[in-house]
């Protein structure tokens, strides 16, 4: 493909846009002198705009969510041939693609056996939510309602996701939030107090234990995790971290809830994040790359002994998961997945994640001893964090406007990266990367090289 892939600007669609509107997570004042830029065509890891101007996405749409990469022909027909035989039927009843998915999914995650369909990520965690305190109503008398979130994580954008949120400026002025809900301290080494001694990750799990004793472990139900924190700083746990969640959540009979809506379906370098940490969860939700955008669809996933309280009492009238997500029951979701988990399968994307992934890590680490602005560089697999300071022995974060500065400069060099986002008070300072798992060595360079000029010119 070369750069001239439409004839015009499309100045009617800009002012189409302009008028009606309304963007995501934007503030619209500057579309008042500025163009809004409309995505128009993507192939593998590039995208082009409305002008015609090509860009390299090194955050998979923005949100983490092409796994793939752009230009599937082959799930574009999936899609089609599904939607032509049936296009939908409430999820009270079955479906083949629906089938065929689940079971192909469940062959991935030995242990877990039941997958509950919805449209979005935070639906999936407001599944696991009502779950758990129907669980609560049906099993414990109303004890163990509680759910405990951590710090800098997050799980989704409506109410209720937001009050399992860790990112302070997402939940502002968006209060009064749902009630029982409670924060436990984030892991990252980098931020935490002894953050460098090997003991980290084990007293980062024993401070979730002290908030589980303060509450009173018969008011817990649940803890909800990223297995790797994406949105709120790319944290990979420390060492001994997971081991002793684990060991926790057994001890006081709390449900393990791992949120895989980013690190599901190979940007980790591995089918889902958990599994690298060797970690038993008793519920796993994901929604962005199971289709990798080509269809709206997000799984609740269990196993049979979650299951089993809601099928138990049959004579109860409420014996059963009273829950249902009209959107839930598209076909075109399934059926997406199917075809983008055999392309993962057989273009080896997660290797290519876990390998390439490495290579980024390496790139990252030899331009931060050019940048003195970069304090700390993390990731795993085709998920990276690069966090900027003002001074590196005091950890002083960048100011937010000099990181988005940062993430415009690559946008004029033709690379799309993000950076924690209206999240963190004072630490919106981390520049993200998340490019398609099709992602090369030589995208790679492309990519570092558009963020080293743009440090450069930011920080000279
Ligand atoms: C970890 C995590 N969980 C949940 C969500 C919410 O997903 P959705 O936007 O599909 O509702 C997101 C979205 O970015 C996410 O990053």
């Amino acid at each position: 493909m070369d750069n001239t892939v439409l004839e015009n600007d499309n100045r009617d669609l800009i002012e189409m846009d302009r008028a009606h509107i309304w963007h995501h997570l934007s503030q619209h004042k500057k579309y008042e002198s500025a163009d809004p830029v409309l995505m128009v065509e993507g192939k593998g890891l590039r995208v082009w705009d409305s002008s015609g101007r090509e860009y390299i996405d090194a955050v998979a749409g923005g949100v983490w969510t092409v796994n793939v990469g752009y230009g599937r022909e082959s799930i574009a027909d999936a899609v089609r041939e599904q939607l032509a035989k049936i296009n939908f039927f409430s999820h009270a009843m079955g479906s083949e693609p629906g089938s065929r998915f689940a079971e192909k999914l469940l062959e991935k995650m030995p242990g877990m056996s039941r997958v509950y369909f919805s449209p979005s990520g935070s639906e999936a965690n407001e599944k696991v939510y009502k779950m758990v305190r129907q669980i609560s109503h049906a099993k414990h008398g109303g004890k163990k309602n509680k759910i405990l979130y951590r710090a800098r994580d997050y799980h989704g954008t409506t109410i209720t996701a937001l009050s399992s949120g860790g990112q302070d400026e997402r939940g502002a002025q968006y209060g009064p939030m749902t009630p029982g809900f409670v924060e436990v301290p984030h892991c990252l080494a980098y931020r935490g107090e002894g953050g460098d001694k090997p003991d980290f990750g084990v007293r980062a799990a024993e401070a979730i234990e002290e908030v589980i004793k303060r509450e009173g472990a018969d008011t817990i139900g649940a803890l909800v995790l990223e297995p790797i924190t994406a949105g709120g700083g790319a944290i990979v746990p420390p060492e001994g971290y997971w081991e002793k969640v684990q060991e926790i959540c057994r001890r006081y009979d709390i449900l393990l809830h791992i949120d895989e809506v980013v690190c599901g379906f190979g940007r980790a370098g591995s089918w889902f994040a958990y599994q690298l940490y060797g970690i038993e969860p008793d519920f796993v939700t994901m929604a962005k790359g199971v289709a990798s955008g080509y269809a709206a669809i997000a799984c609740t996933v269990t196993h049979e002994r979650v299951f089993e309280k809601f099928k138990d009492n049959p004579g109860d009238p409420l014996n059963y998961f009273r829950d249902i997500s009209t959107f839930g029951g598209c076909t075109a979701g399934p059926a997406a997945a199917l075809e983008n988990m055999r392309i993962i399968e057989d273009e080896g994307l997660i290797e290519n994640a876990a390998k390439v992934g490495d290579y980024l890590l390496e790139k990252l680490q030899q331009l931060q001893k050019n940048h003195e602005v970069i304090g700390d560089v993390r990731g795993r697999g085709l998920l990276a964090g690069i966090e900027l300071v003002s001074d590196r022995a005091t950890r002083e974060p960048v100011e937010e406007t000099r990181v988005q500065a940062v993430v415009a400069g690559c946008l004029q060099r033709g690379v799309i990266i993000g950076a924690t986002n209206r999240s963190l008070a004072g630490l919106n300072n981390t520049l993200l990367l998340a490019p398609p798992l099709v992602c090369s060595k030589k995208d790679v360079d492309a990519i570092v090289d558009a963020i080293d000029g743009s440090l450069r010119e930011e920080f000279a």
